[in-house]
């Protein structure tokens, strides 16, 4: 899943000042090199789409949505609901708002959220499941709006958390708190990884590898992919305009998975618990803003 592109540029790259000519036939030997098109650069050479100031107005709008959603899911998560209820209020919200759920028909995905209860780690179908006391339970919405998209999710308690909620609960936003401290530009995509990494493993945590943050805005899952663990200094440099999802999944147990008969949710092995916290964040040239903002 994950590409550790280098930031290097080769010989025989493309030129990172966009002149469309090899790097080693322009600016590589040039004594007075020509300012860099970084708009150019990261999409030829990383696929990753930065976002103009029109477009981050875009997703913020929906953004804005994604967390009224998010705040209605909390007013009505408890013990006794289904998480198809959940769905229904969720698809209802969306539609009143000219907004669509984009998960509905996503390679086909068969509802609006996702609900990702106890040990599910992530892609919970909505269903006649019932929450009861003392579980936790993620719902992650993503809404277009106007054609932007923004993603976010949230792991909630039903009624009274035990110790173990309490715990997985906790690590999981504090491993996305963790990772917000690496958004700048300059910092790399490693870094982000490095940091939530650091945090939560020290917790005697572990990090699902298998799924990963991601970029947003034109798309549901545009590049870059953005790994919950990694090595300081590693892959992509963040720079201004990019626009992309940290969404550390964290197990309270051991980090392997498996996807069940439906073909999307993750579970546990040890069917221990897992929670998530996700965020849409923009890269500004003073360091970040969340297009999906939550307390954490
Ligand atoms: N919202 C999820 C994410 O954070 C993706 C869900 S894909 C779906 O990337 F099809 F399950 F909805
Ligand atoms: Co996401
Ligand atoms: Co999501």
């Amino acid at each position: 899943m994950m590409f550790r592109n280098s930031v290097k540029v080769g010989r025989n790259d493309p030129c990172p000042c966009g002149s469309g000519k090899k790097y080693k036939r322009c600016c590589l030997n040039s004594k007075t090199p020509k300012p860099v098109n970084v708009e150019k650069l990261y999409l030829e050479k990383y696929d990753i789409r930065l976002k103009h100031a029109k477009d981050v107005e875009g997703i913020r709008a929906a953004g804005r949505l994604v967390i009224e959603t998010l705040d209605l899911m909390e007013e009505n998560v408890q013990a006794g609901i289904t998480t198809d209820q959940l769905n229904a209020i969720a698809h209802e919200f969306a539609i009143k708002n000219n907004a669509i759920p984009a998960p509905l028909n996503y390679k086909g995905f068969p509802k609006s959220i996702c609900t990702s209860v106890n040990e599910v780690i992530c892609h919970g179908i909505p269903g006649d499941r019932v929450l009861v006391d003392g579980d936790i339970i993620n719902v992650d919405i993503t809404h277009i709006y106007k054609g932007y998209y923004a993603d976010a999710s949230k792991t909630y308690f039903v009624g009274t958390p035990g110790p173990d909620a309490k715990k997985i609960v906790h690590v999981a936003a504090q491993s996305l708190k963790a990772a917000m401290k690496m958004l700048q530009p300059g910092k790399t995509i490693g870094d982000i990884g490095w940091a939530i990494q650091k945090y939560a493993e020290g917790e005697k945590c572990s990090i699902v590898r298998e799924f990963v943050g991601h970029g947003v805005g034109f798309d549901f899952h545009e590049a870059p992919h953005v790994p919950h663990y990694g090595k300081k200094g590693d892959g992509i440099v963040l720079v201004p305009g990019m626009v992309f999802t940290v969404e550390p999944m964290i197990n309270l147990g051991k980090a392997a998975l498996f996807v069940a008969g439906d073909s999307w949710t993750a579970i546990t092995r040890d069917r221990k618990l897992s929670a998530q916290f996700e965020q849409t964040f923009l890269i500004t040239e003073e360091g970040f803003e969340s297009l999906t903002p939550f307390e954490l």
